[in-house]
């Protein structure tokens, strides 16, 4: 098997989330070497960080807000204290993260919650997540020399690849599942230039076969089953924070398929818990489709201990995932945050997104599982009135077209005659108690 040195990123090390062992050299699967679980980026020195630290990041973060250097501007890299270091010539971005913070009007008054927001990470530049992973992990690809990269997807991932890849001029291989791709996500991946190869098989069928690939192609593997992935998609948290004034949450709430994004926003507010950037973290809460609900399952199974998989099926084919690589990591967030897990079926989450489509606030179908949990959080009392609420809306509305228009209600007219009479009369009918 291929062996990787890391030699630029000096300040953190690899450490089994399985067994605990610090890996020596990482393999190109990212597995321990000793019991061949999933790793995670550690990072030695912050033994040593005092509360001052975070007090002088805080500031630090703040005035690269003024900066036009692209790794000031970067939603990821501005935080870069805390992640693995890269030589600047090696960062890729695009300008990734700087999402916005809205409030949720309409849904906190039915819900009777004071303070409900959404942090609409759809609005990276290639419309999901992604970006900020995709941007950490493909800077030590480059940094290792790769020319190739490569990922299974349920379709964002294979975009927000396929796009950093062109941007770094490097090349992208998409393993995607025939048939279960939403057209604007493939249509991402072909127009970013990525050879996409559509396999007979499931989301973790796809991710198995890839697994299998890399240890005889020299493609770098960018599946959240990289710890570096998780770095980028940390900083969401930090991000976040700044935006709420280091105020912190009662509860964030996140979806969850393969699990590494979850993971990765656990680490985050763990992390600047650890640091002293605050003291107390939010309960992050994941949320599946009751189609594709493995970490339920396993929870309420066998409280976390053993994956019990599953053959799944969801229309929010984000997440029609069975055998989620970071499952591990979830149920440690969940457990280290006081989080809760729940799952919603296909007419909550379509009566959720029509919900936020009626705010104004588009997202795709996976994202809306945050409000259709958050709906069930506050029946069984789990999140109270008076609690601050973030949803994490993973991807934007624009990736499945099909989803909404497949679900048009009943303000959507004709064909009319393109006649003014024909019009109004018409109007004058439907509204006529209003
Ligand atoms: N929301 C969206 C819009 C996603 O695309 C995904 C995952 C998730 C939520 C779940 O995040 O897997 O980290 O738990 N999409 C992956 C992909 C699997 O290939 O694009 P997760």
């Amino acid at each position: 098997m291929r062996a990787m040195s890391n030699t630029l990123a000096g300040s953190h090390v690899m450490r089994c989330v399985g067994c605990g062992t610090v890996q020596g050299k990482v393999d190109c699967l990212f597995r321990c070497s000793e019991c061949g679980e999933l790793l995670e980026v550690i990072y030695p020195d912050w033994g040593a960080a005092s509360p001052e630290s975070a007090q002088r990041l805080k500031k630090l973060w703040q005035e690269r807000r003024t900066s036009t250097a692209a790794e000031d501007v970067s939603g990821v890299w501005r935080y870069r204290e805390l992640l693995p270091r890269v030589e600047p010539r090696n960062i890729v971005t695009m300008s990734e993260g700087n999402t916005p913070v809205i409030q949720l009007k309409k849904s906190a008054r039915a819900l009777r919650l004071s303070h409900l927001l959404v942090k609409h990470q759809g609005m990276n530049p290639t419309g999901s997540f992604k970006d900020t992973g995709i941007s950490a992990a493909i800077s030590m690809a480059r940094a290792e020399g790769f020319s190739w990269v490569g990922c299974a997807s349920t379709g964002n991932t294979s975009a927000s690849v396929a796009a950093y890849a062109a941007h770094a001029e490097m090349k992208s291989l998409v393993f995607l599942p025939a048939g279960q791709v939403s057209s604007g996500k493939l249509a991402q991946a072909l127009e970013y230039g990525a050879t996409v190869v559509q396999l007979l098989t499931d989301f973790d069928g796809c991710l198995k076969l890839l697994h299998e690939v890399v240890q005889r192609f020299p493609a770098y593997l960018l599946n959240s089953v990289n710890p570096y992935r998780l770095e980028g998609q940390k900083t969401v948290a930090f991000e976040l924070m700044e935006q709420l004034n280091w105020s912190v949450p009662d509860h964030v709430i996140v979806p969850g398929g393969n699990l590494g994004n979850s993971s990765a926003l656990g680490k985050g507010f763990l992390e600047l818990l650890e640091l002293g950037f605050i003291s107390t973290v939010p309960k992050i809460s994941i949320i599946q489709a009751a189609g594709a609900n493995p970490l339920v399952r396993t929870i309420r199974e066998n409280q976390g201990r053993e994956l019990v998989r599953m053959n799944p099926e969801t229309r929010a084919t984000a997440i029609r995932i069975g055998n989620p690589a970071s499952w591990r990591k979830a149920v440690a967030v969940l457990k280290n945050t006081g989080g809760s897990c729940e799952d919603v079926t296909e007419d909550e989450i379509a009566q959720a997104k029509a919900e936020l489509g009626a705010e104004g606030i588009g997202c795709e179908p996976a994202s809306a599982t945050t409000l259709a949990g958050l709906k069930k959080l506050v029946r069984c009392g789990f999140v109270k009135t008076s609690d601050t609420v973030v949803l994490v809306l993973t991807g934007h509305m624009l990736k499945d077209v099909d989803y909404m228009l497949n679900a048009q209600g009943s303000r959507f007219l004709g064909p009319l005659e393109a006649d003014a009479g024909t019009v109004v009369r018409t109007l004058e009918r439907i509204y006529a108690d209003n």
